[in-house]
């Protein structure tokens, strides 16, 4: 059997990704795998028609189709999205329509499943069966346990595409939106109240998201900067060469670092706007993720209140929202305001209230608490930079140490202590019989303090008692 490889990674040949690949070609020498190098030679795949032909053919030849990519900023890389975005403005779908695919990656396990979804999603779009996907931690391969589970893997997708297993189809194509957003008057901008406002876009002028943004535009009256990634500075993708993990520092020297330091970092508002492309926003769009990547896993956005604009059918895309929602680390994530509903009205309505609050918010210093995704990605990524990235993340160990964000339980000694003594009290037979029955009580009970002593509340309640 043939397998064809997309390798996903701008490292080419010395990706980690695809030393897990080498390992299946080893354990199974019966099958022939044919590597294309798909994100280091994105360019001229893109622009050269030979270049182009020979990844048709070798998909074309091949039984299996093996999507091999890292995690990066939770979704792959910019360079393999320009791929998948090509695959379908030049109609190849023909190409992969009735083969067997399977996805493998390598990550620090921060939202890799969304990898995984995304490319099970647009392999059934090519009209592919699914074989499966896995999921590796950057260095399991050096344990035999993984070696093991990726040996078995290999053997269940070949078996797969072998005797044609049949597949259910997971995710529903997603439809085209063929409604056009037309702008009408908003109820009066808002003052910023010297709050600094920065929109970053890649719309097109005539587009729903080029009159959305022009709509965010005149929703503020104060000082708004509006950029298109176009026009940032950025000359490439992320190369994966992690060489920023010292001190911070991109090896581009393309604008793109100083955009960030003059335009990002100072703005207290953001309004992020992207069009949906497949079944993520654009590869522009991930190219601009990536490369804020020569921040490390330091949070690049807290303090700051974002709203996000989407052009295409959000809704239709399954798991698209969670993963925009959690990419804005440190954030408060004020709306998503998207050009589905068919009443222009009530999206100009949208815009103007998400103005309004992103404002509101930027004064008062308002952050919802993160949930699920936010709080155990936190907690993944404090783990890694503590543990196995520290001795080349340097600058992310520096930030982290000083930000307080390595809050493991060891360093709270009082509260350890008192834990202690408690779990001690309460292992005592005669102390669980008595709490058993208040259990709800003793639950809740930590909190009439709050309702007597809490200065907020005396401050909202105009210092009646509460
Ligand atoms: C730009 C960049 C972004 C990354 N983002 C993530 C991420 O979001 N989640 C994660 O688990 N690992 C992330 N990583 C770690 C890579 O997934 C990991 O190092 C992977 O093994 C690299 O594989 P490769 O050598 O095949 O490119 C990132 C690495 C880079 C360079």
């Amino acid at each position: 059997m043939q397998v064809c490889v997309l390798n996903g990674s701008p490292k080419g040949e010395k990706s980690i990704t695809l030393q897990y690949v080498r390992f299946l070609e080893l354990a199974y020498p019966a099958h022939t795998f044919v590597t294309c190098h798909i994100s280091k030679k994105i360019a001229v795949i893109e622009k050269n028609r030979e270049e182009w032909d020979f990844v048709c053919n070798v998909i074309r030849d091949a039984d299996l189709v093996l999507w091999a990519t890292p995690v990066y900023v939770q979704h792959v890389p910019s360079q393999y999205k320009r791929f998948i975005e090509l695959l379908f403005e030049r109609d190849a779908g023909a190409l992969f329509a009735g083969k067997y695919a399977a996805s493998i990656s390598t990550s620090v396990h921060f939202f890799d499943q969304k990898v995984h979804e995304y490319l099970q999603g647009i392999s059934e779009d090519l009209g592919m069966n699914w074989a499966g996907s896995f999921s590796a931690g950057m260095n399991d391969l050096m344990e035999e346990k993984s070696q093991l589970q990726l040996a078995a893997f290999g053997d269940d997708i070949l078996s797969a595409s072998c005797k044609r297993r049949p597949v259910l189809q997971v995710y529903p194509p997603v439809p085209r939106m063929t409604r056009s957003y037309v702008p009408g008057s908003l109820t009066g901008p808002v003052d910023t109240e010297g709050k600094r406002v920065l929109i970053l876009h890649d719309a097109s002028e005539d587009s729903s998201l080029g009159k959305m943004v022009r709509q965010m535009e005149g929703a503020f009256s104060g000082e708004v900067t509006t950029c298109n990634l176009d026009k940032i500075g950025m000359k490439g993708g992320c190369l994966g060469c992690v060489q920023c993990a010292f001190e911070n520092q991109c090896m581009y020297t393309d604008g793109f670092s100083s955009f960030w330091k003059e335009q990002v970092e100072p703005a207290d508002i953001i309004v992020f706007a992207g069009t949906i492309r497949d079944r993520y926003i654009s590869a522009r769009w991930k190219e601009f993720f990536d490369r804020s990547f020569f921040l490390g896993h330091i949070p690049r956005y807290t303090g700051k209140q974002v709203i996000l604009l989407l052009e295409g059918p959000l809704a239709q895309v399954p798991g698209l929202r969670e993963n925009l929602s959690s990419q804005f680390s440190g954030s408060n994530l004020v709306e998503i305001v998207t050009d589905e509903p068919e009443d222009s009205g009530l999206i100009d309505a949208l815009i103007g209230s998400a103005a309004e609050r992103a404002v509101q918010y930027a004064v008062a210093g308002v952050s919802r608490p993160p949930m699920f995704p936010s709080v155990a990605g936190r907690i993944v990524l404090r783990d890694a930079v503590w543990g196995d990235l520290r001795p080349i993340f340097r600058a992310d160990h520096r930030y982290f140490k000083s930000h307080g964000l390595y809050d493991f339980p060891q360093y709270q000694y009082r509260k350890r202590i008192s834990r202690f003594f408690f779990s001690l009290f309460t292992s005592l037979p005669p102390v669980q019989k008595r709490m058993k029955p208040a259990m709800k009580d003793h639950m809740i009970q930590g909190f009439a303090r709050v309702f007597s002593e809490s200065r907020v509340l005396k401050r909202l309640s105009g210092n009646k008692a509460v």
